[in-house]
């Protein structure tokens, strides 16, 4: 099974989960925001992710319609995934594809009520929704149960 696993990471703890959890059936394929990475940005992307609207991210570079499963990790901000996971699950061709979120909080929370909208609006079935804290370990098996 090939298996495609896209991060946004902010500051770098949903970067070291996804490196961790690679394997070899698995392509790591990082997502990129416009603009500098700073202050500024998350805080306009708080009130994207309020709106689960999307920000503006780098030309997709890996084309999602190739794998079998397509992980998703991002940061949780204001409660949802980052603006730029929000991006790539828009425009990554995800239409009838078996898709799993890593929403990666700083404490307890469950941002799967935010997340499936998203993902069924972009045409998904999504598998689950995997909610963890500060980056801690998860492995493939996991995020399908
Ligand atoms: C702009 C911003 C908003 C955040 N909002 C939330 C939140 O609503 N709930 C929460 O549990 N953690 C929140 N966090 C914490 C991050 O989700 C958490 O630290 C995460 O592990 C960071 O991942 P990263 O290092 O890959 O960016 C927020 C962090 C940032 C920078």
């Amino acid at each position: 099974m090939k298996v495609l696993l896209a991060f946004y990471s902010f500051s770098g703890k949903t970067k070291a989960l996804c490196e961790r959890l690679k394997t070899e059936e698995c392509d790591l394929y990082e997502i990129h925001e416009v603009g500098k990475k700073g202050a500024w940005q998350a805080f306009t992307g708080c009130f994207k992710a309020l709106r689960s609207a999307p920000s503006k991210i780098l030309p997709i570079l890996t084309d999602a319609r190739a794998y079998d499963l397509i992980i998703v990790a991002s940061p949780v901000w204001a409660g949802n995934i980052a603006p730029a996971a929000i991006a790539f699950i828009k425009e990554a061709g995800l239409e009838g594809k078996n898709v799993v979120v890593i929403a990666n909080a700083g404490g307890e929370y469950d941002a799967s009520p935010k997340v499936r909208p998203i993902l069924e609006k972009a045409g998904a079935k999504c598998l689950n929704v995997y909610n963890t804290q500060n980056g801690a370990d998860v492995s493939l098996a996991e995020l399908s149960e």
